[in-house]
């Protein structure tokens, strides 16, 4: 499951998202035991002697890969929004069973509780995408509950809407241990279910939330958020604004930054076709 450390584009990843938590501030992140290869030790006593009439043991079950039922080519957009808002209630429903039978399956069980799929309209023009559920998210099961949350729910206020106006997701569905960023890896096995997600709710905008997000869904690990927030991206045909994570404006609440993430919510309004206010 972890990265090759001989790999040098995972040595590189490695390296961009250091270079980019440095940039956001973030000076230590919670090492993951598990991602850390050490050479096994030489065995300090011969090893017994093979009993052969005895079953080998079975090998691990290799995790199933996720089953798709929208099939949309990655590279085009998507197709025409036809879907009425109680369908998308329903395919929405089933994607989540699919997806949380197929993460307890096989996911390994490091620690999370709950899978936490998104949550809102399942008709918005708005989508906020945000990096992997925290402690509050995976006691609850769902998105952006605990501070950075209620922050969210504040901005997404101010912009003039209901947090059951809008829809919001992670890109990864369950707690990564420690609360640490997620690997390339677990990003790569849950973006097929974020993506079908996407593509049943065909939002108008989607806003990633701070620097992880943006970096899995456009697909550029080489995005530092300081620079490409307030920059629009597009994602199969959709309209993507990255801006700070709540987390990071929580920890870095100047007013610079406040006017810097309001600046980009105004241009979603706008791109929303909502009167956008002058301050
Ligand atoms: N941070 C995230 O990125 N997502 C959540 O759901 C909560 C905190």
């Amino acid at each position: 499951m972890d990265e090759n450390p001989r790999d040098p584009r995972a040595a590189r990843r490695a390296r961009q998202m250091v270079a980019t938590d440095r940039l956001l501030g973030v000076d230590a992140v919670p090492l993951d035991a598990e991602a850390v290869q050490t050479p096994a030790a030489p065995p300090s006593v011969a090893p017994a002697p093979v009993d052969q009439t005895r079953p080998a043991p079975a090998p691990p079950k290799p995790a199933p890969e996720p089953v798709m039922s929208h099939d949309t080519p990655l590279a085009a957009d998507l197709p025409p929004n036809t879907m009425t808002r109680d369908e998308k209630v329903a395919a929405l429903a089933e994607l989540q069973a699919k997806m949380t039978d197929w993460l307890h399956a096989s996911w390994e069980q490091n620690g999370w509780n709950k899978v936490v799929f998104g949550t809102g309209d399942a008709n918005a023009d708005l989508l906020f995408i945000g990096e992997g559920p925290g402690a509050d998210e995976d006691k609850q099961g769902l998105p952006f509950v605990g501070r950075a949350g209620q922050l969210l729910d504040k901005q997404i206020a101010a912009m003039g809407l209901a947090r059951d106006q809008v829809y919001i997701a992670n890109i990864v569905k369950t707690r990564p241990p420690g609360n640490r960023v997620p690997t390339p890896e677990e990003a790569a096995r849950c973006t097929p279910y974020l993506e079908e997600q996407i593509a049943i709710i065909q939002p108008q905008v989607i806003v990633t939330l701070g620097a992880t997000a943006a970096k899995y869904l456009l697909d550029d690990m080489k995005i530092a958020i300081t620079r490409a927030r307030g920059q629009w991206r597009t994602w199969r045909g959709i309209d993507v604004m990255p801006t700070f994570h709540p987390a990071y404006l929580l920890r870095q609440y100047t007013p610079d930054n406040r006017r810097r993430v309001w600046e980009d919510l105004k241009k979603v309004m706008g791109r929303l076709g909502m009167k956008v206010p002058e301050k």
